[in-house]
């Protein structure tokens, strides 16, 4: 008899939760409505800075279904006491505009909302800072940028570099603050029994939410179980629990009752977090020909008074292009606003944006094509640690991205190309993410006539997870894909890390390979016998990521943009994106090009259409709904395709796959950006490319 082994990993694989949610049976964290569950509404701060002085709670307890009403004075204390994002209610400190200070717990969310309503909160407010601007007195180096980066670098003397350079560009670009809108808001059903806490989140993390909510609430981390088997998107904002979690923790041991908290798309703006504005300025020195000599990338970006999200922007800066005399910087201020946070691609989408601007400019002052110009900038090793990649596809996908974009023969003249209203125009720019593994476990059991269960405690935040995780399981074990089920979702399971930095498949996946082959090697030992309990094996890959060889690794791709520009109204459209991507194997094509795609989308709503606009008055983001926040819709996508180079990198993981959730989404708005200006000659440094920046 011949076996032939399966194999899929490669294949484009359909998701295999897929029916499960059209048809509903798939249970999100709001679904779930404990026995004798009430419900708790927020309210929110109406100053940006000050006191709380006073709540009114009894005049709302006698209205209808009003169980009980909460601010700083009568909620339970937190083992912490830190006046910090997320220990809510645990100070009269108002740090910003839309903060929750109460909340009002009723029968039904409809009483609860009522209350909360007309619950009435006295403030003593005080004068805010809510500007993000360049030279502002409170900016300060941060101890570090995530992920533990230092802030700043310095290699050579850039600016003795810079002096002397044949060539300079030295502009300064601008990202607005952006909100992330997962389709599924944030939500959280919280239930105890005594010392337990049982709480159904809405996560990209449940072991980070339970370790986080064990702290604040000084439980030993046994003692939680968070439970979120799906997840309708996250984009980073649900990778750490916000406010709300701790509310619906903190309402349910008030009244002693399972309690559910939905916050709403408005809320969101305010207490789910938010990608920083930044201000970056760039100086590129080059030769005549183009090639670098002085890169310096600075950025400017906010942070909170409850918390320090020091974002990397100038991080990709340091592994681009080649360039003997180089730095970076980041600074910080300390303004009246909520806490940034993690948004798809922190970083590298709004550093990338700099400094793939600058390159076309540069490419423009040399006279070079802008492929040529990074190919001529193209570094044998990582530029500032001097490690060796592990692969470096760059020039491949420029290449690939060109051919198949038919750049070849591009008139580089800005503002020449009409037809009727419309200019047209092209641009690319290079795309990177690093390559991230976390430790991880798994277990795999076999039952029985022939069935395998797989279980990790992985996020399914709609990327596919599940899937995956299976098609490696199904490999590893040489079985079928329904043969194998993968339980993820719940802190219950094996520890693993977030569905965040791009790096669960690699970690996740890492754990189920070794799980799988160990399960393998014991059913081998066995016979292929299966007892009636099934054949357990478990893996940790603790040791494994430890002993791993230092190597540089990194994500990389090329984007290519067409746009027109309208000659009356100053509107952008792109009919055109390519995105080329090198990520090492792709593990499954129809999921991985949803993620690519999904990423590019997202860049082109970053380059034409996010801003989440500041009133400096009162002190809040006054474009708080899905009507006055514009993301791309499907009409403004029009011929988007996301195609990838292969390769081979040894030194991954055993999938040999790199994470491609994020990398999607960096140097799309600068292609789109550089393509603006080639169609118009018109350079727009500050995003989103509105028609008042055009006419
Ligand atoms: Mo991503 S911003 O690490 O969810």
């Amino acid at each position: 008899m011949t076996v032939t082994r399966p194999c899929h990993l490669g294949a484009p694989i359909e998701r295999v939760d897929g029916l499960a949610k059209v048809r509903g049976e798939a249970r999100y964290a709001y679904e779930n409505t404990p026995d004798s569950a009430v419900y708790a509404v927020p309210v929110q701060a109406t100053v940006a800075r000050g006191e709380v002085t006073r709540v009114d709670v009894d005049a709302v307890l006698s209205s209808p279904g009003v169980i009980a009403a909460m601010w700083y004075a009568n909620a339970p204390r937190l083992a912490t006491g830190e006046d910090a994002e997320p220990a809510v209610l645990q100070s009269r400190r108002v740090a910003y505009r839309g903060q929750y200070v109460a909340a009002v717990i009723a029968a039904t969310y409809e009483q609860a909302r009522e209350a909360a309503r007309t619950l009435h909160v006295e403030y003593t407010a005080e004068p805010h800072d809510v500007g993000l601007r360049d030279g502002h007195p409170g900016l300060y180096r941060p101890g570090s940028v995530n992920p533990g980066l230092p802030a700043d670098t310095l290699k050579g003397d850039p600016e003795a570099a810079l002096a002397s350079a044949p060539v300079v560009v030295d502009e300064t670009y601008r990202t607005p603050a952006e909100h992330h809108n997962p389709m599924e808001p944030h939500a959280t059903v919280a239930l105890w029994d005594g010392d337990g806490l049982t709480i159904y989140d809405s996560t990209q993390g449940t072991y980070a939410t339970r370790d986080q909510i064990a702290s604040l609430f000084g439980l030993p981390p046994g003692n939680v179980r968070v439970v979120s088997p799906y997840v309708g998107g996250g984009f980073g904002s649900k990778l750490s629990p916000h406010p709300h979690v701790v509310l619906a923790v903190l309402a349910a041991k008030q009244v002693g009752r399972p309690v559910k908290v939905a916050v709403t798309r408005h809320e969101m703006f305010a207490v789910t977090g938010y990608r920083t504005p930044t201000i970056q300025r760039v100086r590129l020195g080059a030769e005549r020909d183009g090639r670098l000599v002085a890169i310096t990338h600075d950025v400017v970006e906010q942070t909170s008074t409850v918390g320090e999200f020091a974002e990397q922007a100038a991080a990709p800066t340091r592994l681009m292009y080649a360039a003997p005399h180089r730095s970076t910087t980041h600074r910080l201020v300390r303004l009246d606003v909520p806490t940034p946070t993690w948004m798809r691609a922190p970083g590298e989408a709004p550093g990338m944006f700099a400094l793939e601007s600058a390159m076309d400019e540069l490419a423009a002052a040399c006279g070079v094509d802008p492929v040529e110009l990074r190919l001529r900038n193209e570094p044998a090793t990582e530029p500032e640690s001097g490690l060796p990649f592990s692969s470096r596809g760059l020039v491949a996908c420029l290449r690939e991205g060109a051919r198949r974009f038919g750049w070849h023969g591009r008139d580089p003249r800005p503002g020449t190309r009409r037809s009727g209203r419309l200019y047209t125009g092209t641009g690319v720019a290079s795309s990177t993410y690093p390559v991230i593994r976390r430790r991880s476990r798994a277990e795999a059991r076999a039952e029985p006539g022939g069935t395998f269960t797989v279980r990790v405690a992985a996020a399914e935040i709609g990327t596919g997870a599940r899937t995956v995780l299976t098609q490696i399981a199904a490999d590893t074990l040489g079985a079928p894909l329904t043969a194998v089920r993968v339980e993820v979702g719940d802190s219950a399971l094996p520890l693993a890390p977030l569905a965040g930095g791009s790096m669960g498949t690699a970690s996740w996946g890492t754990a189920v390979v070794r799980a799988c082959e160990a399960l393998k090697e014991e059913l081998e030992a066995r016979g292929g016998e299966v007892p009636p309990q099934g054949v357990e094996a478990a893996a940790d890959t603790g040791e494994e990521i430890r002993a791993q060889e230092k190597y540089a690794r990194h994500a990389f791709g090329a984007q290519f943009a067409e746009v027109t520009v309208d000659a009356d109204t100053g509107e952008t459209r792109v009919p055109r994106l390519l995105g080329v991507f090198a990520v090492g194997h792709v593990l499954n094509p129809r999921t991985a090009r949803s993620q690519f795609v999904g990423g590019m989308t997202m860049g082109l709503s970053m380059a034409l259409m996010e801003e989440s606009v500041l009133d400096t008055e009162f002190g809040d983001y006054l474009n708080n709904d899905l009507a006055q926040y514009h993301i791309a819709s499907c009409a403004d996508v029009r011929d988007i395709d996301a195609v990838w180079v292969d390769e081979e990198d040894p030194h991954l993981n055993p999938m040999g796959s790199k994470g491609i959730g994020e990398i999607g989404i960096v140097g799309t708005a600068a292609a789109i950006a550089n393509a603006v200006y080639h169609a118009t000659g018109v350079r727009v440094r500050d995003l989103p490319i509105t028609l008042d920046k055009l006419i």
